[in-house]
């Protein structure tokens, strides 16, 4: 099969040139957009990432172009109309777990680095300054997590989080009863917030939950909380997040994912003026720790990302069961 890779880094074409099942692969650096879509003529697959838009337009383009099949190297599928996918009969194929403990284990290097702020005492050494002024945290243990979504990663998170003896609430339209019959106790949104001394999100954005922390929401958290998003940008409305972190009701916030990411993350953008005067602002807290979507970045996931976009692209091609489909 022809597959047109985009959105490529150089550690994106290692894994996947070296877990290649005879495709032929064409690699762009580039994201797909409706001013490249020419581009895709030719080809009988896309192979796309979580800024890669696959919104109507872009479809009935790709359609045209003879695109039959779009395989997301990634879990999440807001990026992608998926009702006009089905319509146009383009098959959505994705990777629905790729080692979870490896944004599981991100979301808990950011509680750690916010809390015990090692970044900071790291530079300090290393200037020869040895003291603690500013650096106190407060224990994990026995403090008050509320987990958002206990799907794959907010299983993974739920025990290592267990592991540090905090006290956890969930909330989960679906919750799991392997976590019940553990202990966990779930409650509406509302109850899970009230109080929270961290919030960790881990739930797909929908059109039902965008922006589901917000100016409301926040005043239900503990006063000096911490908020982690390791899923998806529009789960949180920024601006109402940085007024929280102005007054203090936000003592933390860890994000490893921001709603204008597109233009942003992935790139090296250091001799450019950022225009995103949102993320300027987020940066310039010092309790603000920001990572470009790294959560999944692991050898043990980049392996499995490639290996399943591979098994899904050979189902594709053998006419075999589409066990990663995306459907309605
Ligand atoms: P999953 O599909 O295994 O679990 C998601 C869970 O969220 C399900 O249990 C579902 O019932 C629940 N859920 C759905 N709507 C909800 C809502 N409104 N409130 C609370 N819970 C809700 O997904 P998985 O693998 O755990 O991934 C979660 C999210 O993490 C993905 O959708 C993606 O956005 C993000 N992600 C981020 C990565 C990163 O590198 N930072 C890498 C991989 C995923």
């Amino acid at each position: 099969m022809k597959i047109a890779v985009f959105s490529t880094c150089q550690y994106d074409k290692e894994f996947l040139e070296q877990y290649n099942t005879a495709h032929e692969l064409t690699f762009f650096d580039y994201s797909l957009k409706l001013e490249n879509i020419a581009i895709t003529k030719g080809f009988d697959a896309l192979c796309l990432f979580v800024n890669d838009k696959a919104d109507a337009g872009i479809l009935s383009a790709l359609k045209e172009n003879g695109v039959g099949l779009i395989l997301l190297r990634c879990a999440g599928f807001n990026n992608v109309d998926i009702k006009k996918a089905s319509e146009l009969g383009i098959k959505i194929l994705r990777v629905p777990a790729y080692s979870p403990e490896a944004v599981a284990e991100h979301a808990m290097a950011m509680i750690l680095t916010l809390n015990r702020k090692t970044h900071k005492a790291y530079n300090r050494v290393r200037e020869g300054n040895f003291s603690l002024e500013g650096l106190m945290g407060f224990n994990l243990h026995e403090s008050k997590v509320a987990l958002i979504g206990t799907g794959n990663i907010g299983t993974a998170f739920y025990k290592i989080l267990k592991g540090f003896g905090c006290q956890i609430a969930a909330y989960d339209p679906y919750p799991n009863e392997a976590l019940i019959a553990d202990g966990l106790i779930y409650g509406t949104l509302e109850e899970t917030l009230y109080d929270a001394e961290v919030v960790s999100l881990h739930c797909p954005l929908s059109a039902e939950n965008h922006h589901m922390i917000n100016a409301s929401t926040l005043k239900l958290f503990q006063k000096g909380a911490m908020l982690i998003n390791t899923s998806r940008g529009g789960l949180i409305a920024t601006a109402d997040v940085i007024a929280a972190l102005k007054t203090g009701q936000l003592g933390y916030l860890g994000l490893d994912v921001y709603e204008q990411e597109s233009n942003l993350f992935f790139h090296d953008l250091s001799g450019d003026i950022i225009q995103d005067d949102l993320i300027s602002r987020l940066i310039s807290f010092p309790n603000v720790l920001i990572t470009s979507h790294q959560g999944f970045f692991t050898r043990e996931a980049m392996q499995q990302i490639a290996t399943i976009t591979f098994g899904n692209a050979d189902a594709f091609g053998s006419g075999g069961v589409l066990e990663n489909e995306v459907k309605l």
